[in-house]
């Protein structure tokens, strides 16, 4: 029996990293997908290949900073598929920049990003998952959301308010079985700390922080926002998964 048979869901950020490999999992436990993201040529090109193997799944174009992309993804996925069940909202953008030294436009960009695209994303959703007699979103914050570190502090402050609002979604809609649960990943191997982890000592640096010495992978995120979009955590609303190696237990 496939986990997420009959369920509708959108992810945003999928044309690549985290995203991607949710999609496609999810496609295989049974879920229509569909792939927001502001990069469309590279969504397109996973959308075929799924295709081809016969999966239910389409991409638009969807910049999460725009409330007009929401109003009109979310519109679309309703008169196309006629309802919503699952939001994924994983779009994000990574700095390193110190506090001291981040100029305002940098730190706004983050946030708006991170931060006010997912209150986007949450607001114009929930209608649809109202209609849909309930739903579950996922929400990626990170490690950064739950404990301090060197870099940047935009990041820091997108992912803790990435936390707590999920939190207040978690409250607000528990009555109308619309759940929200954060997803809380340490260093994850993906195009957006690439650069970081070419450079092998900064890669063992980070590596040694982890108890289990590892970075993670996309894969083992995926499976954790699978769990979570899926009828199996019916229960479960307002809560927060590390997926870090360890790296927080400390
Ligand atoms: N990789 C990690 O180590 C790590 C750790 C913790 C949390 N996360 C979080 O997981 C999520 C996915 O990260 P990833 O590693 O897959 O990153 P990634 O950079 O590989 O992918 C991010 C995706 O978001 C899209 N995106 C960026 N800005 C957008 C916008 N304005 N509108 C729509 N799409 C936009 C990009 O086009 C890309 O497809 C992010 O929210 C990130 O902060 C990642």
């Amino acid at each position: 029996m496939n986990r997420l048979s009959n369920k509708v869901a959108l992810i945003s950020g999928g044309a690549r990293g985290i995203g991607e490999y949710t999609a496609r999992l999810f496609v295989k436990e049974g879920a229509t997908v569909i792939i927001g993201d502001k990069d469309l040529s590279r969504c397109e090109k996973t959308i075929k290949e799924l295709e081809k193997e016969g999966y239910d799944c389409s991409a638009l174009l969807l910049d999460v900073t725009k409330e007009s992309d929401w109003i009109d993804a979310i519109s679309h996925i309703e008169s196309k598929y006629n309802k919503l069940d699952i939001l994924v909202n994983n779009a994000g953008i990574y700095s390193t920049i110190p506090i001291e030294e981040t100029p305002l436009d940098d730190f706004n960009s983050v946030i708006s990003v991170n931060l006010t695209g997912l209150f986007l994303g949450t607001k114009h959703s929930i209608p649809a998952l109202r209609k849909a007699g309930g739903g579950s979103i996922v929400n990626l914050s990170s490690t950064a959301g739950l404990v301090g570190n060197s870099g940047s502090g935009a990041y820091g402050a997108s992912k803790g308010g990435v936390r707590s609002f999920t939190k207040y979604t978690a409250v607000q809609h528990a009555v109308e079985n619309i759940r929200a649960n954060s997803i809380h990943p340490g260093p994850i191997e993906t195009d957006m700390l690439a650069d970081k982890f070419s450079d092998l000592e900064s890669r063992s640096a980070s590596e040694s922080k982890i108890p289990m010495g590892r970075i993670g992978t996309a894969k083992e995120v995926a499976m954790a926002i699978l769990f979570l979009a899926s009828d199996e955590s019916s229960y479960i609303t307002g809560a927060e998964l590390t997926i870090d190696g360890g790296l927080t237990a400390k």
